[in-house]
């Protein structure tokens, strides 16, 4: 057997990303792959530009290098059509439409399939009920009235009603209680079995380690560190600075502090 039959065809490979925000470049030449139905994780702290590789990914910001998804190069291709071709982000904001009702923040992610092919949308609404019971209970409810958990299920149930085939989440631990988390990493536990292929960005490096198959350390725009999910979870560098009560970084730091992101375009910008 050689090389090529036994290591799966990457769903997406990168090379040499670079983006930022003007004249601020932000991520210095990222190179990762993510094999179809894996999830691979990118873990780094606050400001190293983990939300920035995803919105360059989804097409959200502009970038440089090469994005290769499902062997096609996707670097010049629209937000929509990366949509289209099967790439859903749940940004870290969430983003839900907080006064309207969860099963319409849920249409509002099927609009597509809706009007491409109008049958299949009453199917992928049931898909995302079955998978998540709880918003199928709160269908009529406002969004802005459910729980930090149930809107970041409302978040990933709006993401799987396009049908990606690679499913983006920012952070979906984020301002959630322990025991919450919990459930969220089980959701995406149970995801991986359905097939679809996940990049997972999170602070919470013991729990993202745990769920991924492999997993990048990212510090102020670079790959630090990568390697097995398994083995990074027990490498002493990853275990002082993001598993354990130490600080500091894997890397040299950074010479200046982030300042907080303002609001990105091209989402839609009313939180639940
Ligand atoms: N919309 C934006 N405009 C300008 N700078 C931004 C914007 N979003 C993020 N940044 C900056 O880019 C860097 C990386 O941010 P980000 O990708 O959000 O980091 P992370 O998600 O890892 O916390 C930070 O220095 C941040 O301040
Ligand atoms: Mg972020």
């Amino acid at each position: 057997m050689n090389q090529a039959q036994s290591t799966p065809a990457p769903l997406l490979d990168v090379r040499g990303l670079r983006a930022g925000y003007g004249r601020a470049e932000v991520l210095d030449g990222l190179d990762f792959s993510a094999p179809a139905g894996g999830v691979i994780t990118v873990i780094g702290p606050n400001g190293a530009g983990k939300s920035t590789t995803l919105n360059a990914l989804v097409g959200a910001i502009p970038a440089r290098g090469s994005i290769v998804f499902n062997g096609q190069d996707i670097g010049r291709a629209t937000l929509e059509e990366r949509v289209m071709l099967g790439i859903a982000l749940v940004p870290e904001r969430r983003e839900l439409f907080g006064s309207m009702t969860v099963e319409d923040n849920l249409l509002l992610g099927g609009w597509r399939q809706m009007r491409r092919n109008f049958p299949r949308w009453r199917d992928r609404i049931d898909e995302v009920y079955t998978r998540f019971p709880r918003l199928k209970e709160r269908r009529t409810q406002l969004a802005g009235t459910l729980s930090g958990g149930e809107r970041q299920m409302l978040a990933v149930g709006r993401a799987l009603m396009s049908a990606p085939r690679l499913l983006m989440l920012d952070e979906p631990s984020l301002g959630l209680a322990p025991l919450v988390t919990r459930e969220i990493f089980t959701i995406v536990e149970g995801l991986r079995a359905t097939g679809v292929t996940i990049l997972l960005v999170e602070q919470n490096a013991r729990a993202a380690l745990a769920v991924a198959d492999h997993g990048y350390v990212l510090e102020t725009g670079q790959f630090a560190l990568h390697g097995p999910a398994a083995e990074l979870a027990s490498d002493p560098r990853v275990i002082d600075t993001y598993l354990g009560t130490g600080h500091g970084s894997v890397a040299p730091p950074a010479a200046t502090p982030a300042p907080p992101p303002p609001p990105l375009a091209g989402f839609a910008t009313a939180p639940a």
